[in-house]
């Protein structure tokens, strides 16, 4: 009789199991990572979807916008989630211009991040105007998340992080956005920073996931800023996150600490240090009676007892 797979043996998510799980009416949740460690335990709480955002851009690397993240660093912090998941389907954001300048690029760099990076799709931002990319990706067998709402790397042309759809015209077109991204074929698109009826309308709407930060609980799925949820982020906690756990507040008293016990002598202690045989240090160091009588260590120049 056939067994189900254990979690650690089971098989790696692809779109169809997310599709599986949209169909079964469960809501999905995903989560950003951006390295091996963090990777391993959202793989391990059973996160089936590890974005990694480049949202890097900010929260790990100190810029002051994603529009700084280059291809290079989204592959660097990609094969580490790749490496540190077994389970978990990782979506790699494409970073700004590596797509929508010519159709021969945006292919080029989708297929870099799969085949260089591991992942196991690409996310990229734009409603109508990035439809006939995503089109193209797709056809050419690349698994693509859409990006609407509020679009980080737009940031200077949204003049803000502000809630987007508002008015009839901006909820219309936000609408015209998520159909558009369906029909060029991506199988599940997120929406940033939406009012919560209007991310549900579209969400009842479209026969793909969507995926919500800050668009309420209407959606089929969230997704969150891991620095975010963990209380890592080092000022600044959007008003859509929830904090599960201080990790800001843990690791400054572990690390204040750990300084104390350092200046204290207290750390190590015996149970992180290792000895050796004291015998085999006296003939180290030139103790023993062998060495005193014929002084060969000293024609190493090496500092015995007997020269302090
Ligand atoms: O870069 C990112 O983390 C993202 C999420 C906010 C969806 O795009």
């Amino acid at each position: 009789m056939s067994q189900a797979p254990s979690p650690e043996h089971a098989a790696r998510m692809t779109i169809a199991s997310i599709a599986r799980l949209f169909a079964e009416g469960e809501r999905i949740a995903m989560l950003t990572a951006y390295d091996y460690p963090t990777a391993r335990i959202l793989d391990e709480a059973g996160i089936p979807m590890v974005l990694v955002g480049d949202s890097l851009g900010q929260v790990m690397l100190g810029y002051d916008s994603t529009v700084r993240v280059t291809m290079a660093e989204m592959l660097h912090h990609t094969k580490a989630v790749v490496r540190g998941t077994k389970r978990a389907l990782v979506v790699t954001d494409m970073p700004f211009l590596s797509y929508g300048v010519t159709p021969e690029a945006s292919l080029e760099n989708a297929g870099v991040i799969m085949r260089e990076g591991g992942a196991g799709a690409v996310k990229l931002e734009g409603g109508e105007r990035s439809a006939r990319t995503i089109e193209s990706i797709v056809r050419a067998g690349i698994p693509v998340m859409g990006h609407i709402g509020l679009t980080p790397q737009s940031i200077h042309q949204l003049g803000g992080h502000r809630v987007q759809g508002k008015t009839r015209d901006a909820g219309r077109q936000l609408l015209a956005d998520a159909l558009a991204v369906q029909q060029a074929g991506a199988f599940a698109v997120v929406l940033e920073l939406v009012p919560e009826q209007l991310a549900t309308e579209i969400t009842k709407r479209l026969h793909i996931p969507t995926i919500g930060i800050g668009a309420g609980a209407g959606c089929s799925g969230q997704v969150q800023v891991i620095t975010d949820l963990l209380g890592l982020s080092a000022d600044f906690t959007p008003r859509h996150a929830r904090h599960y756990a201080d990790l800001h507040a843990i690791i400054k008293s572990a690390a204040e600490a750990y300084g104390e016990d350092v200046r204290a002598g207290a750390f190590p202690g015996p149970e992180q240090s290792t000895r050796m045989d004291d015998r085999t240090l006296d003939e180290i160091l030139g103790r023993t009676a062998l060495d005193r009588a014929d002084g060969m260590a000293a024609a190493h120049g090496i500092p015995l007892d007997r020269d302090l």
